[in-house]
């Protein structure tokens, strides 16, 4: 079973991985113009958010 891991990047997106690689990049600023992916808007509109990370176990 492929492992899925969601890490939060500073002051960007969600980024899904599975095994290890990217998968997606999910937006958390509310103002991608391709949502619900990241479109990389969030530096223009100056988001700001701690980084973390999920881990999810089988
Ligand atoms: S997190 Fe990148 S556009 Fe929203």
């Amino acid at each position: 079973m492929a492992k899925v891991d969601f890490e939060f990047a500073k002051d960007g997106p969600i980024l899904v991985k599975k095994d290890g690689k990217i998968e997606y990049a999910l937006c958390r600023c509310g103002h991608s113009t391709k949502k619900p992916f990241c479109s990389g808007a969030h530096v223009a509109a100056g988001f700001k958010a701690d980084a973390g990370k999920l881990e999810l176990k089988d």
